[in-house]
């Protein structure tokens, strides 16, 4: 699901800025600090001007609290395991479809929620709004997760789901059923509480999400598409609450993912007539595809950083950092090659400025003896939000250079359209809003998924598609992800039932408040 924030250290960011750009800096410092007071990521949303829309409150007592951590619990213990598209555990998938409906009675028999079952596995709820002119939005989740070995040194079993220290372990405890659950738990709730909304919504459960989607959410938006559904929002998992995982960032924050990194997959393979190792020819198959990988090792895709979504990750975020990272971040308009050079060092903060390039696979030959006919490698792309598909094959075929050298795209997608992020941004400011209802020491800030997710299908029905799940993230989690160890705190937990619960209630709300020029009446 997601990826590891992007670390650096202040200290090596002073050396850098202390080296030459001294002058530079101190002639410009008049203007950049009126920038630095400027920007505030949470100012402008003035909370205080929206309509409100939430008339039923969410009370947890002891007994629905339980249950909530019974029913996660059971969701975990049903092994969902996608380990490729042609082998997922259709029994158990079935299990969760029974599962979902014993859990879930209200949601399954209310008049207001229309279900259906989209490619076997996957599901699909309407949701029904008394008001039909207002645009619905679509919250997606999957039901599928990656496998993991019982003999990896779990805490507790993979599939156990056994609690510890207020943790619930298992696979899926993160990535994505406390967000698939969280999103059906706030539904029962409000119909039980006779809640019927304003604004129609969907839910969209994938089924293989981990191995692309091409099933599931594939052919969930298919059946949209032929209703001719258009939809204001969609929001899946993806990024998440970040505490004290970016060195210098004080306090915590919500990052809000508008894109999605790009794919590609390239085969370059050299082949030549086969030969007797005792009289090899001058240059070998392995020789000439050799130059070409090390030529593409050598010559990375230039940096795009300050074109992409990460832009305003920073910006937004710049307040928050300590002095000099605060007067630096506030100030990308001057000092953006400098941050680049310095986030281009690390593997974790590379993947977040450029179009990065993995040589995953390199085979060649099969005798001790004989000069093969045949060298084959395999490239992985991951494309950044500035940049295309075409522009990365362009790259691979200018820095190759060698005719001899066969060049072909097996598989890859364009990176995800940047969805909009300013004040009229309604999926947009109604997920900040919630966010800051429900967790208000926040700074909220957009931000890029390195990885992908079911929403990259939505795109045709909608322009807006937002990745956040309100799970906290603090140090040594983010490995948890796909790892040993994934568990969720149950207080995170019902931080998720919560989130979704005054999300639905808030887009119910008909237009977000004008945008104020002042910031002052927060
Ligand atoms: C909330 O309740 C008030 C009073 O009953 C009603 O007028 C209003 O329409 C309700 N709002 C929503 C969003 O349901
Ligand atoms: C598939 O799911 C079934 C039913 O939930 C379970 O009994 C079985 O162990 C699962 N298979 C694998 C390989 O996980
Ligand atoms: C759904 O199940 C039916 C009957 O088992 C099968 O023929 C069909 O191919 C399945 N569809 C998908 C999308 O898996
Ligand atoms: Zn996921």
């Amino acid at each position: 699901m997601t990826e590891p924030g992007p670390r650096f250290k202040p200290v090596k960011f002073l050396k850098i800025v202390s080296c030459s750009f001294l002058l530079v800096v101190s002639l410009l410092l008049t203007v950049a600090s009126i920038r630095t007071l400027s920007l505030d990521g949470n100012l402008g949303l003035q909370l205080a001007r929206w309509e409100k829309t939430d008339n039923v409150s969410l009370e947890l007592d002891l007994d629905h609290r339980r249950e909530l951590v019974t029913r996660l619990r059971e969701a975990i213990q049903i092994r969902t395991v996608s380990t490729s598209a042609e082998d997922i555990n259709t029994t158990a998938l079935l299990h969760f479809d029974r599962f979902l409906r014993q859990a879930f009675p209200r949601v399954f028999s209310s008049s207001l929620v229309h279900h259906e079952l989209v490619a076997n596995y996957s599901h699909l709820f309407r949701v029904e709004g008394s008001q039909p002119d207002l645009v619905p939005y679509l919250l997606l989740a999957h039901i599928d997760v990656v496998p993991a070995s019982e003999s990896d040194d779990w805490l507790a079993p993979p599939f156990s789901a056994e609690v510890i220290d207020g943790y619930i372990y298992g696979r899926g405890a993160m990535d994505d059923k406390s967000s698939l659950m969280g999103i059906l738990e706030a539904l029962e709730y409000l119909l039980r509480k006779g809640y019927a909304p304003r604004r129609g919504f969907y839910i969209g459960l994938g089924h293989d999400e981990e191995v692309f989607g091409l099933n599931g959410a594939v052919n969930i938006v298919r059946v949209l598409k032929q209703r001719g559904v258009q939809l204001s929002f969609v929001l899946d998992e993806g990024l998440a609450l970040i505490d004290g995982v970016f060195p210098g960032l004080e306090g915590p924050a919500a990052l809000i993912g508008l894109s999605e990194k790009g794919m590609a997959t390239v085969k370059l393979s050299v082949s030549m007539v086969p030969g007797h190792a005792s009289m090899p020819p001058r240059e070998t198959t392995i020789g000439i595809l050799a130059a070409a990988v090390k030529s593409l090792e050598e010559n990375p895709m230039p940096t795009v950083f300050g074109y992409g979504p990460e832009r305003g990750t920073f910006e937004q975020l710049a307040h928050k950092f300590r002095f000099p990272l605060k007067f630096i971040l506030s100030n990308l308009w001057l000092f953006s090659p400098i941050v680049a050079r310095f986030m281009e060092r690390k593997p974790e903060t590379n993947s977040f400025i450029r179009t990065t390039t993995a040589v995953t696979m390199f085979n060649a030959g099969v005798k001790l003896n004989v000069i093969p006919s045949l060298a084959e490698a395999y490239i992985n792309m991951r494309i950044h939000p500035a940049q295309s598909l075409k522009e990365a094959m362009d790259h691979i075929h200018s820095t190759v250079g060698d005719t001899r050298v066969k060049i072909e795209l097996i598989n890859g997608f364009d990176p995800e359209p940047v969805s909009s992020s300013d004040e009229k941004s309604f999926g947009f400011q109604i997920i900040k809003k919630t966010v800051l209802d429900n967790f208000p020491t926040v700074t909220v800030a957009p931000g890029m998924c390195t990885a992908n997710t079911d929403s990259r299908h939505f795109k045709d029905l909608t322009k807006d598609i937002y990745r956040f799940i309100p799970l906290w993230l603090k140090p040594g989690d983010t490995k948890r992800l796909h790892g040993i160890n994934e568990r969720i705190s149950i207080k995170n937990y019902e931080e998720f039932v919560t989130f979704y619960f005054s999300l639905i209630q808030n887009c119910d709300i008909q237009n977000l408040p004008e945008p104020h020029s002042s910031v002052h009446e927060l």
